[in-house]
């Protein structure tokens, strides 16, 4: 747009001169001028929204959409939007999400980036690398760390409010997630490129287990889940991942250095957290919300442990489908 700018701006004058010096020449130079600025007044980069949140719609959006997660939604409403709001943090907010498939990880980084990019993943400013689809390749480790570093200074190089999302860390080789360690740590810049503002989240399953059996220690001691503080989870999640043996996390040295803000607890879903789900799902496709209906697909779900069967083996994973057929 700059290039069409200063295009018209030079150009103009020249065939104007042949024509009527003085005037023609003025009236390019103003007419190349409101060009420029113009394109740039009408094409807003959406980089600069990225400080606005709109913590009430926010808290909306987790309300109707994620259940059973009230360690992660106070967790998430209380550090982006400080976040986001301090001018000059000292490095990039990170965070860690941790359970089982079908918790919700996903979705919340999904509402995160869409609150703070409209268009959610697929605005250019959130970036999202999926393990398995982007670094496949074991001996390709090293490639992988180049490419990670590049893409990295790349984006943020552009717009420092950048978003990036690591999904299946779990399932990343050992070492790889440490490529970005320089730039999850406190320094003012690297190679003139501030990371500051930048947001790193990583998705695993790592600690899943734990959180399970925390989870299954408060039902069975008559405890509400609700009163799981993070304070009682979120040292033993930074160890889970430290030492899981199948995991991108594994010693890994954004937990040595304390590089990850928080470590985020994605509690199992109980039968009613998967009504829930279904209930959101037929009302979002705009069906009237039939409660027979509704029980017969979370019904449908595996749940464990065997004796008790309390949580959803695949959270709401499969609710979509399982609604679809029932419809
Ligand atoms: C924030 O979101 C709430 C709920 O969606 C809405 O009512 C309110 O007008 C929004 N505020 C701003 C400043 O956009
Ligand atoms: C930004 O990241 C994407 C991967 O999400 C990559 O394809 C792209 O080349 C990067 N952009 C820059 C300017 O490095």
């Amino acid at each position: 747009m700059k290039v069409v700018g200063a295009l018209v701006w030079l150009l103009l004058p020249l065939t104007a001169r042949c024509v009527e010096p003085i005037s023609m020449t003025v009236g390019a130079i103003v007419t190349g001028v409101i060009t420029y600025y113009g394109v740039h007044w009408y094409s807003p980069d959406q980089c600069q929204l990225g400080g606005n949140i709109n913590v009430t719609a926010l808290q909306v959006d987790f309300e109707e959409n994620i259940f059973g997660q009230h360690l992660a939604k106070r967790v998430i409403l209380k550090a982006v939007p400080g976040f986001l709001e301090n001018r000059n943090p000292k490095k990039p907010l990170a965070l860690s999400f941790h359970g089982w498939t079908g918790t919700g990880k996903n979705y919340v980084s999904q509402i995160l980036a869409r609150h703070v990019y409209p268009e959610g993943l697929k605005s250019k400013h959130v970036h999202q690398f999926v393990a398995t689809l982007h670094f496949p390749h074991a001996d390709l480790i090293d490639v992988y760390k180049d490419q990670l570093q590049l893409w990295i200074r790349g984006n943020v190089s552009a717009c420092e409010r950048s978003i990036f999302i690591f999904d299946e860390v779990d399932k990343m080789q050992r070492g790889l997630i440490d490529a970005i360690k320089p730039f999850l740590d406190y320094y003012e810049h690297i190679g003139g490129v501030s990371y500051r503002r930048a947001i790193f989240i990583f998705l695993s399953n790592a600690g899943g287990e734990y959180i399970s059996e925390l989870a299954l220690h408060f039902w069975k001691t008559g405890r509400e889940r609700e009163d799981i503080k993070l304070s009682d989870v979120e040292h033993h999640l930074a160890l889970y991942a430290f030492n899981s043996n199948d995991g991108g996390l594994w010693h890994s040295s954004l937990i040595a250095k304390n590089l990850i803000d928080f470590f985020v607890p994605f509690l199992p879903m109980e039968f009613e957290h998967v009504k829930m789900c279904v209930r959101a799902e037929v009302r979002q496709r705009g069906f009237l919300e039939d409660e027979d209906l509704i029980s017969t697909v979370a019904k449908e779900m595996t749940y464990y442990p065997k004796e008790e069967k309390i949580y959803s083996v695949k959270g709401c994973k499969t609710v979509s489908a399982k609604l679809q057929y029932h419809l």
